[in-house]
């Protein structure tokens, strides 16, 4: 598929992945939506993306307030008058020993990376059964498919993400709308930085994992031939992502392996 005159709309375009899935979606001759909390973050995206910027829109708003999603839809429907792709990559990461985490805390990250994903999507899906095409993009993690100290919360919100479009995916099969869950490993982006500690503090610095990562253009580089394809399911890192292997035929052994790995 070609994203040529496609309209795409990305959540979390802000910074790290979506902002690189932006300059990327553009050069392919894109028409953009742009979402996030920050606008003037929003704006210097949009900036930063060569040539033509007409078809470029930006469209903040903060994924929590789920109430205001049906009229964020209407605004990005107006734009263009459809959405061919929705990419749900805006998230937060969490670290944090499980018995340690408020549950506050794990509220606050369920509502930003599922409640959030997931609403979204329910009020652009009606749309996209009537232009009956479409193709939803989802933010997972290799964290969807496993799980290490730690990031309990965190990976509890991509699994509940993967068992959630799992499920649309054999709905809208009918309806020519395609479901593709995304599982980056490590990319060098501010996540880790932001993510919530035990209290809902920020993280503030930059972990070890995401620092070794690979930068979020060559991530977008990888991605979008995947994206094309339409495929159901990619993985996309270093190493990390044979434990998505492991974890599917030796579980027991991934599980004795991840009790003896460092985290951070
Ligand atoms: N980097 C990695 O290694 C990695 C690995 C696996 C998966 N991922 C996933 O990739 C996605 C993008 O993360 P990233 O690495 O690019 O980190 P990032 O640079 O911190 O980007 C996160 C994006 O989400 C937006 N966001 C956060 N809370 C929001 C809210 N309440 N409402 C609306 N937007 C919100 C942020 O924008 P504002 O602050 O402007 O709202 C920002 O644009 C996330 O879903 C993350 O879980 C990342």
């Amino acid at each position: 598929m070609s994203f040529k005159d496609k309209v795409v709309w990305i959540t979390g375009a802000s910074s790290g992945i979506g902002e690189a899935l932006a300059y990327a979606f553009h050069k392919q001759g894109a028409r953009l939506i742009l979402s996030a909390r920050r606008l003037k973050e929003l704006g210097r995206v949009r900036e930063n993306c060569q040539g033509d910027l007409s078809d470029i829109h930006i469209l903040p708003f903060d994924l929590t307030e789920t109430e205001t999603h049906a009229d964020q839809v209407k605004n990005a429907i107006s734009l263009y008058d459809r959405i061919d792709i929705l990419v749900n990559n805006g998230g937060i990461s969490q670290r944090g020993l499980a018995h340690e985490t408020e549950l506050d805390v794990v509220r606050q990250v369920m509502e930003v990376n599922f409640f959030g994903a997931i609403n979204l999507t329910k009020e652009v899906l009606p749309h996209m059964i009537r232009q009956k095409s479409g193709h939803i993009v989802v933010m997972s993690s290799v964290m969807g498919k496993f799980g290490t100290r730690l990031r309990s919360t965190y990976a509890a919100s991509k699994h509940a993400l993967h068992g959630w479009y799992d499920c649309l995916r054999q709905e809208t099969y009918v309806h020519n709308i395609d479901i593709s869950l995304v599982c980056p490993g490590f990319v060098k982006t501010n996540v880790t930085h932001n993510a919530l500690t035990a209290d809902g503090t920020p993280l503030s610095e930059m972990g070890a994992g995401q620092m070794g990562g690979m930068s979020p253009e060559e991530f977008a580089r990888k991605v979008m031939p995947k994206l094309a394809k339409q495929k159901n399911e990619i993985y996309i890192g270093g190493r990390e992502v044979v434990a998505v292997y492991v974890k599917r035929f030796f579980p027991n052994l991934l599980n004795r392996i991840l009790q003896r790995v460092k985290v951070t």
